[in-house]
């Protein structure tokens, strides 16, 4: 039985800010973030958008009759979730009227929490073939103002249908992965910033890879040259064309032309929208998938790293007509519906932050144009409003 993406949806807050600007803000050349991080913008998240919000606006994309009665089970692979006990996958269950008889849960691992989900929703539909999952990717990257890692933020949400007989891409039953206990970026339960030793993880990032795909190939019995595309989870988009360097030289000059080109397609939307940690890599997948014609057939090779760290190398085939499923135009109006913020109201932006103290507070949402937005905090909860409704 095929098992793989059968739906893919994606949102973005409404703010973003120019690289150029913040190297000036910061006193940086512009070209060490345009080329040398490889940057052009980064998305940035209102009050009124966090990772629950940003989750469902990008699941609501891909929701219809047959899927809200087909999920079963929701997994929300984040890094910034917003609750130390409950899923946020629960809050997005109830804004999106999900079926009551299904399973909810959160995923952590840094940035491989929506692979792991993944990888167990096949595990779901095996078991379970009329069934579908829902798995949502969604982080708000925050290293905080005047840091190293300023420049690798991001915020945004991914959310995949996983289906038997998938419409866009079947997951390849091999995969390799990875787990060694590393510090090279961690964000502890006090903090709402990451702690990062960034070259440490920089060389961490390819040291994973280098050995997972390694493995993958001799599990798979694959070579270089199977590939049409490889996707890597961009924390920026240098570092996958670093990683994809260190494997050229086993391809013929045509793969190496291939692989490099799709590569830069594939890294087209995450230089306008920056780190989204969970759902870097499927943003690259989406970037790739929207933007250029791939025949059917054609395999993916998918890297996922989450700091700490867990690495995993796995790859799908496309499937007939899979452009027909994808929602290119609603993306495009996302990228071109944005508001540039100055660097000075970017930094207040990021400096507005919800009562930790108890006391209750109301926000408005009558400029966030996103349908479901946080309303306030009452109680220490979180309130949401879903517009459409
Ligand atoms: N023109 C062109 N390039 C320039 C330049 C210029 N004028 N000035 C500098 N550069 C280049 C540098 O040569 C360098 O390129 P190389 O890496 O190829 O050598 C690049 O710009 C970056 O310069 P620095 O290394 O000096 O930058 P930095 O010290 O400010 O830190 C960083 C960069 C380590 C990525 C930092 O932003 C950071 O810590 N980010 C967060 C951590 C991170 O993203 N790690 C990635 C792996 S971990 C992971 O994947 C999980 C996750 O999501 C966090």
């Amino acid at each position: 039985m095929k098992i793989g993406i059968d739906k893919i949806g994606f949102y973005i807050p409404q703010y973003y800010v120019d690289m150029n600007k913040l190297a000036e803000a910061r006193g940086v050349e512009p070209e060490k973030l345009t080329i040398g991080i490889g940057q052009e913008k980064m998305a940035i998240a209102p009050i009124t958008q966090d990772p629950v919000t940003l989750a469902a606006n990008a699941a609501l994309q891909i929701l219809d009759d047959e899927s809200l009665e087909k999920i079963d089970f929701v997994m929300f692979g984040t890094e910034s979730g917003i609750d130390q006990s409950k899923s946020a996958g629960v809050y997005v269950h109830q804004l999106l009227g999900l079926r009551p008889d299904a399973r909810t849960i959160e995923m952590k691992q840094a940035c491989y929490g929506a692979t792991a989900a993944i990888q167990l929703a096949k595990g779901h539909i095996a078991l379970n073939p009329e069934s579908k999952v829902l798995v949502l990717a969604s982080d708000i990257a925050r290293y905080g103002l005047h840091t190293a890692g300023e420049v690798t933020q991001g915020a945004g949400a991914v959310a995949l249908i996983i289906s038997a007989n998938p419409r866009i891409m079947a997951l390849d039953d091999i995969s390799a992965y990875l787990t060694k206990d590393i510090m090279d970026f961690w964000r502890p339960t006090y903090s709402d910033v990451a702690f990062v030793d960034g070259k440490f993880s920089n060389e961490q990032y390819l040291a994973f890879f280098g050995q997972v795909w390694k493995e993958y190939k001799e599990k798979s019995g694959l070579s270089i040259a199977d590939f049409e595309a490889i996707c890597y989870h961009l924390p920026y988009t240098k570092i996958g064309l670093k990683a994809l360097r260190t494997i050229l030289e086993e391809g013929s000059t045509d793969v190496q032309e291939k692989l490099k080109d799709n590569y830069h397609i594939s890294t087209l939307y995450g230089r306008k929208v920056g780190n989204i940690y969970t759902a870097s890599l499927y943003l690259s997948l989406l970037s790739l998938l929207d933007q250029k014609e791939l025949e059917a057939g054609a395999r993916i090779g998918l890297f996922s790293y989450g700091s700490g760290a867990v690495g995993e190398f796995f790859s799908g085939i496309l499937q007939s007509n899979y452009r027909d499923f994808l929602k290119i135009d609603h993306h495009t109006n996302l990228f071109n519906n944005r508001t540039e913020l100055s660097v000075s109201k970017y930094e207040m932006v990021f400096e507005e932050s919800l009562p930790t103290d108890g006391s209750s507070v109301d926000v408005d949402t009558t400029n966030d144009p996103a349908p479901i937005c946080l309303t306030g905090i009452n109680e220490h909860m979180r309130q949401y409003t879903n517009k459409n409704k």
